[in-house]
């Protein structure tokens, strides 16, 4: 196997990151400290990578191939408010999500699929065939050119423009999942099914031609974005081997009013984990994180990172991209430094100027892919990037801003660091989604702690963008943070840090956590509320569910 992966995210993992292998039905928790506010009632779901049975390589397995799990905490938001010591406050769950490869490996007792670093074998690519072509009925769960490695639908949690739940997966259709509230009470989770853009979960063929979205074909990246005024759900597709990617754009109701195809930079296919939206554009972030098909096949990491090539942003106008007529719309390309983005903050047009916006995200000098690339050095050969074999750690994001102008005259006209601190796993008020905002969130990295190439994060960041500042709330020591949600406060509407910030931490010997509530209006006072949970492993992102959602699930 080329080399890239990294040591404790493969194998074997640290009780931080292993899997329970079993789901765990509603149960009531308590307040570990403080008093849940009044206004905060929904659900918090958390997703992740959790393997229910043992892998068919565990030399080959990444951490990332673990059936995707969500754990949820229902907090009640009672019009009092719940003290610490009142009894069980709040219910907490996880299940697994019941991917078709998840089912087909339950059925047959052991696991079917192999991990990311696996490189093909026959048997497991016949199996993958045969799954993709048995359930053509509803269409695959990924494209065609994922075929031994299973959908786990771990990867990313959202809600559509029309109240759908969302879990996404980076190379893979996303599974829509469902809160039920059974008779007296209590929450369970289900898989309603695969989800494609306009047509629902499990409903009418896999195969569409013309510009409808192919189960066959497209895939939906981790990451969405929901503009806050026109609830539009806009996402992003990507052919690593045909070297094109998509842009889509669900309207409010959920129905797929465009899906328009772009060239890759000099075709070359690149990961693009996330983008970001303003109010009249679409852009998008391409690192030269290149998929790499010669190094794959060999049973090497998916990718390599090009430590010499330009990245570009790519500009779309989004009224022409909705249109979906017969002029098709068209990406300006503006070049800026070698680096790479996993994660953007916000993005916005500038009131004063129509060809301006500025751009924030999280950007690290070079990327090892979290474990799944190599490096194309300056010397043109390909290296390891593992920690101590490259160059250390080499995921070490920082907050940044770029201000991009568009046009005539089109080049970065600002790049400059917004923060110190090494973080990511960004966050904002959703109501600010691509519009002028103040704050953002993100967790910082720890310089200490870390599992091979996976950061782990011991504070959480309030960013001040007006003042370029940051207000800093470490966690208590031995603790760890997981991905960030904010929650809006209704009666704080006005009021751009007027809400929550929740996350679970995690104790660094793996055997507690906990569901952290903050008030972003009063950062550094610390958790208003915490829930004390069962070990939670690590995971991947969050998101926020009202109760009056999940109230029409039933
Ligand atoms: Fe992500």
């Amino acid at each position: 196997m080329t080399g890239g992966a990294g040591g404790g995210a493969v194998g074997q993992f640290p009780a931080l990151m292993a899997p329970l292998g079993a789901a765990r039905g509603s149960r009531r928790v308590g307040l570990a400290r403080g008093k849940l506010p009044p206004g905060l009632r929904g659900y918090f779901l958390r997703n992740g990578p959790d393997s229910r049975l043992p892998a068919l390589f565990p030399e080959a397995t990444h951490w990332f191939d673990g059936d995707g799990m969500v754990h949820w905490v229902r907090l009640p938001g009672d019009a009092a408010g719940v003290e610490a010591g009142s009894g069980a406050e709040a219910e907490y769950g996880s299940a697994y999500i019941e991917t078709q490869g998840y089912l087909e490996e339950e059925c047959a007792g052991k696991a079917k699929y192999c991990g990311l670093l696996q490189s093909p074998i026959l048997p497991l690519v016949l199996w993958g065939f045969w799954s993709k072509i048995r359930n053509a009925i509803h269409g695959p769960d990924r494209p065609y050119w994922v075929i031994q490695q299973k959908n786990t639908a771990n990867n990313g949690l959202l809600r559509t423009g029309g109240g759908r739940l969302l879990a996404t997966y980076e190379a893979g259709s996303p599974y829509e999942l469902r809160l039920v509230q059974e008779e007296g009470g209590r929450t369970r989770l289900e898989t309603v099914g695969v989800y494609r853009p306009g047509g629902g979960a499990g409903r009418g063929l896999g195969v569409r031609r013309g510009g409808g979205y192919n189960k066959w074909l497209h895939n939906f990246t981790a990451h969405a974005k929901v503009c806050p005024t026109t609830k539009e759900l806009i996402f992003i597709s990507y052919d690593l081997i045909g070297k094109k990617f998509y842009v889509g754009i669900m309207g409010p109701d959920d129905e797929l009013r465009s899906l328009q195809d772009f060239d890759y930079v000099g075709g070359t296919s690149t990961m693009m984990h996330d983008f970001a939206i303003t109010e009249s554009r679409i852009v998008v972030m391409n690192h030269p994180l290149n998929f790499n098909l010669e190094q794959s096949m060999k049973g090497g990491v998916p990718f390599t990172y090009d430590r010499s090539a330009a990245s570009h942003f790519g500009i779309i106008d989004r009224n022409l991209v909705s249109a979906a007529g017969p002029r098709a719309a068209e990406i300006q390309w503006i070049p800026a430094e070698n680096c790479y983005c996993y994660h953007s903050l916000n993005c916005w047009d500038d009131p004063d100027d129509c060809a301006l916006l500025h751009l924030y995200a999280h950007r690290t000098e070079e990327t090892g892919g979290l474990g799944l690339a190599t490096f194309l050095g300056e010397d043109g050969g390909i290296h390891d990037s593992s920690p101590g074999k490259g160059r250390g750690r080499v995921d070490n994001p920082q907050l940044h801003k770029w201000s991009l102008r568009t046009g005539n005259g089109a080049q970065v006209v600002e790049s400059r660091n917004e923060c110190t601190f090494f973080s990511d796993f960004p966050d904002i008020n959703p109501q600010f989604v691509g519009r002028p905002c103040r704050f953002g969130y993100s967790l910082r990295i720890s310089e200490t702690a870390a599992v091979g190439d996976v950061p782990l994060f011991d504070a959480v960041l309030k960013h001040d963008l007006k003042m370029s500042s940051c207000e800093t709330l470490p966690l208590e020591k031995g603790r760890v943070a997981g991905d960030i949600t904010f929650v809006p406060d209704e009666s704080r509407a006005t009021q751009e840090d007027g809400g929550w910030i929740l996350f679970m931490s995690h104790s660094l010997t793996g055997d507690q956590a906990w569901l952290d509530v903050i008030d972003a209006a009063d950062f550094t006072s610390g958790p208003v509320a915490s829930i004390r949970l069962p070990h939670v492993p690590i995971g991947f992102h969050s998101t926020w569910v009202p109760e009056a959602t999940a109230d029409r699930a039933r």
